[in-house]
């Protein structure tokens, strides 16, 4: 069969997803369980409860990929999976059913690089609305709970096979784990990226003080390969650093006398869980003092993703640029990223909300270069818990 059907499988980490995607282009279904509220009373994710719950979902979502695209597993032309970076247990139970489906089915396995999955939800969108593809090389941004890393990703001409180059990483948390560290320090839920990101616009950004230089001072400048960076990294490297920032947010909390408040707060959603990142009432939660932190700490971590990206972009000769992961839904991202791309005249995408996050779809779309390259996994597969892009 010519038509190119994908089913993909992700289970890296807190989502059970599977999706049926044609030719990298158009996802027949997208389904997601999510298990957000399981680790919501933990403040993060917990492994051992995480394969648990992707044990429990994986069939039914498998099941609900391929009925609501209306295809049978004898109309797929592979399976793909993500086979890391990820969590170990999580990861196995997607795996062992790919494996099984593929053998029993004698169709082609094909393993995905989580993180090249969520740079192929932007491509794979792109496709979608017959758009002109993005000029190469681009730059992708992924940043997420787990990642903030930096790709300039490229395709010879007439070539399927996608080289991915690492010009830059956090070299302490990701961006998404400072909003989730943020955000649980000042008593709202989880994931905490969703609550900042609704409530920083009601603050004054530039009311406390964290200087850029705050968490510039923790980053390795340009030009100086850290020891985090992989062995094959030549040039000048584009890290972030996340840590100083969330370190300075809990200084200000203490000598500012914010305890209270914020116990008070986190007491109020408790006992409401109907409130949401979205419910009208959600900015009464917090005081005005509240409102200025979050949002000058949503100043001072976009303003770092937004100035080692374009470093980078113009470093590295970048003709697009690509932003992607859980924190790409962020409106403040996205609006000083667009903004200052729309200055530099460089085209810039971001995916669709609900492909910004894990999913499958991604997984799928990273796969269709690979099937047209014949590019296939051995039956040995494993779990890559550290696998690197
Ligand atoms: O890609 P993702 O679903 O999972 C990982 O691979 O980590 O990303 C989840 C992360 C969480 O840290 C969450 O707080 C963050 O993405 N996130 C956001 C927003 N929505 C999700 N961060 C900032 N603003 C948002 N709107
Ligand atoms: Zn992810």
């Amino acid at each position: 069969s010519k038509t190119g059907l994908i089913l993909g499988i992700e289970s890296s980490c807190d989502e059970t997803a599977a999706a049926v995607v044609r030719a990298g282009s158009e996802a027949l279904s997208n389904v997601v369980a999510s298990q957000m509220s399981l680790h919501a009373n933990y403040g993060g994710v917990v492994p051992e409860l995480a394969s648990r719950e992707h044990l429990r979902n994986i069939v039914p979502v498998v099941r609900e990929a391929m009925s609501r695209a209306n295809v049978t597993f004898a109309d797929l032309d592979a399976v793909a999976v993500t086979e890391g970076p990820g969590l170990a247990g999580a990861l196995l139970v997607g795996i062992t059913y790919a494996k099984a489906l593929t053998l029993g089915l004698d169709k082609p396995l094909i393993s995905v690089n989580h993180l090249e999955g969520h740079i192929h939800a932007v491509l794979m969108e792109t496709r979608e609305r017959s758009e002109s593809p993005l000029e190469l090389p681009l730059l992708a941004l992924v940043v997420s709970g787990g990642h903030t890393h930096l790709y300039l990703a490229t395709h010879q001409q007439g070539s399927e096979t996608w080289t991915y180059r690492n010009v830059g990483r956090t070299v302490d948390d990701a961006a998404g784990e400072a909003y989730d560290k943020v955000a649980k320090l000042l008593g709202l839920g989880y994931p905490g990226g969703p609550w900042i990101d609704a409530l920083a616009p009601h603050g004054n950004p530039r009311a406390v003080p964290f200087t850029f230089a705050e968490i510039k001072h923790r980053a390795p400048r340009p030009g100086i390969t850290n020891k985090k960076a992989p062995a094959n990294t030549e040039g000048p490297h584009f890290d972030f650093s996340f840590s100083g920032i969330k370190t300075a947010v809990l200084r200000y909390v203490e000598t500012h006398n914010m305890r209270d408040t914020i116990e008070s707060r986190r007491a109020a959603l408790a006992a409401d869980p109907t409130l949401t990142p979205k419910s009208e009432a959600v900015t009464k939660l917090c005081d005005q003092q509240t409102l200025d932190l979050i949002a000058s700490f949503q100043y001072a971590v976009v303003g770092n993703l937004q100035r080692q990206t374009f470093a980078a972009a113009e470093a590295f000769g970048a003709h697009s640029i690509v932003v992607s992961g859980g924190v790409a839904a962020n409106t403040e991202l996205r609006r000083r990223l667009q903004a200052e791309a729309d200055r530099r005249n460089l085209p810039i995408a971001f995916p669709s909300l609900a492909l910004s996050t894990d999913n499958a779809a991604m997984i799928a779309a990273a796969a269709w270069p690979k099937l047209i390259a014949q590019n296939f996994a051995s039956e040995d597969l494993g779990a890559t818990p550290q696998l690197r892009l």
